[in-house]
C-alpha cells in the first residue's frame, strides 16, 4: 500500500469507525516554546539551518531570524504535505486575523458545516504549491465522497493531524509569527525568500551534505528506543549531527516539558522519559530555560560541536 492509500485508509477508519490512526498523523502545531528559545540563542548569524519538519512551526518561527537556507527532514512523509502544502497555503490566503480565525475553525470549532468546509478547500486549493496539488485533489475528493456517506462532524485536517494541541494561548506564546500582525507579515515575507528542501529521512542516520549553524532536533528523542540510556549514549546518538555543525554551530537536542514545576519548585527526577539520565546530570549540561503556558519551566538541551 502506498503512502496516499494509507492516508485514505486513515480517513476512512476515522469516518467509518471513529478510529484515530496515529501512524501518519502530524502534530498540527508545535508544543514547544520555539519563539522564546530562538530569541535566547546567543548567535549573531544564522545562515544555514537543518530542522525536523513536524508541524512546520520550527521552520515558520525562523521567519524572525531569516536564515536564507533551511533543510528539512522528517520520517513522516505527511509532514511535507501538511506543513509545506497546506499550512503554507493557509498563510498565503490569510492575513493575521483571518489566520487566527481559520485555525480556530479548522481545529477547534464545534460548528460543522460540510458546505463551508468545501468552500474553504476550493479557496485554498489554488494557493497550494503545484507539486502538492495532485495529492490534495485526490485526498479532498475522497474525504468529501466518504463524508456524504458517514456525515461525521470532523474536518479533514482534524483527521490528518493530532489537532488536540490546539490551544490559542499556547500557540500565541510559542510561535513568534502569531504574536503580532507585524511578525505575521515578516513570516509572509520570509516564505517568499527562504530556500527550503525536504527529505524523508531519519535525522540521526543519513549523512549530511552540509554544515549548519543551527540544527533543530528537539522533538525526536521520544522516538528513539532508550533502554539504559545515559548521557554518554545521548552524546553518541548525536555524534553525526555534531559533526555536521559549523565550528560555532549548535543543536537544539531535546525539549524537556515542565522540567521545573513552579508550584512545588521541584525538578523532574528523570527529565528525559525512559532514560536513566538524572536531573542533576542534565542540569550540568547547557540548557536554555523557557516558560510554558501552564506557568512551569521547560528547558532545551543544547549540544555543540566541541
Ligand atoms: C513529537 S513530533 C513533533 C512535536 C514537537 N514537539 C513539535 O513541537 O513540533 C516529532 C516529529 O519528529 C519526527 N521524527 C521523529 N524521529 C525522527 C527522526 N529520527 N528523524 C526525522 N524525523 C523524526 C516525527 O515524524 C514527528 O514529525
Amino acid at each position: 500500500m502506498n503512502f496516499q492509500e494509507l492516508v485514505k485508509l486513515s480517513i476512512l477508519k476515522r469516518l467509518r469507525d471513529n478510529i484515530v490512526s496515529n501512524d501518519l498523523a502530524v502534530y498540527a502545531f508545535t508544543n514547544e516554546n520555539i519563539n522564546d528559545y530562538l530569541n535566547k540563542l546567543k548567535k549573531d548569524k544564522i545562515d544555514k539551518v537543518l530542522t525536523v519538519l513536524a508541524s512546520g512551526d520550527h521552520l515558520y518561527n525562523l521567519a524572525l531570524i531569516k536564515p536564507p537556507l533551511v533543510d528539512l527532514v522528517d520520517i513522516n512523509p505527511l509532514t511535507e504535505y501538511y506543513a509545506l502544502g497546506f499550512k503554507k497555503a493557509l498563510f498565503k490566503m490569510c492575513d493575521y486575523g483571518e489566520y487566527i480565525e481559520a485555525i480556530y475553525y479548522l481545529f477547534k470549532s464545534d460548528n460543522y458545516d460540510i458546505d463551508i468546509e468545501k468552500k474553504f478547500w476550493e479557496k485554498l486549493f489554488n494557493l497550494i504549491e503545484e507539486k502538492y496539488q495532485p495529492f490534495f485533489r485526490d485526498i479532498i475528493t475522497f474525504y468529501f465522497k466518504m463524508q456524504k456517506i458517514y456525515k461525521r462532524k470532523i474536518r479533514l485536517m482534524q483527521i490528518l493531524t493530532k489537532d488536540y494541541y490546539y490551544n490559542e494561548e499556547a500557540l500565541r506564546l510559542y510561535n513568534g509569527y502569531m504574536m503580532s500582525e507585524e511578525n505575521y507579515e515578516k513570516l509572509k515575507e520570509f516564505l517568499d525568500i527562504v530556500k527550503v528542501s525536504f527529505n524523508k529521512q531519519n535525522i540521526f542516520l543519513e549523512d549530511k551534505k552540509d554544515y549548519y549553524d543551527l540544527i533543530m532536533a528537539s522533538n525526536v528523542l521520544d522516538y528513539v528506543i532508550k533502554r539504559e540510556f545515559n548521557m554518554d549514549s545521548l552524546y553518541s546518538l548525536y555524534r553525526s549531527l555534531r559533526n555536521s555543525l559549523k565550528g560555532d554551530g549548535i543543536i537544539m537536542a531535546h525539549y524537556i516539558y515542565s522540567f521545573l514545576d513552579k508550584k512545588t519548585l521541584s525538578y523532574k527526577s528523570y527529565p528525559i522519559p525512559s532514560t536513566d539520565i538524572l536531573e542533576r546530570e542534565l542540569k550540568r549540561e547547557e540548557l536554555i530555560w523557557t516558560d510554558n503556558y501552564k506557568g512551569d519551566k521547560d528547558a532545551v538541551l543544547v549540544l555543540r560541536k566541541y
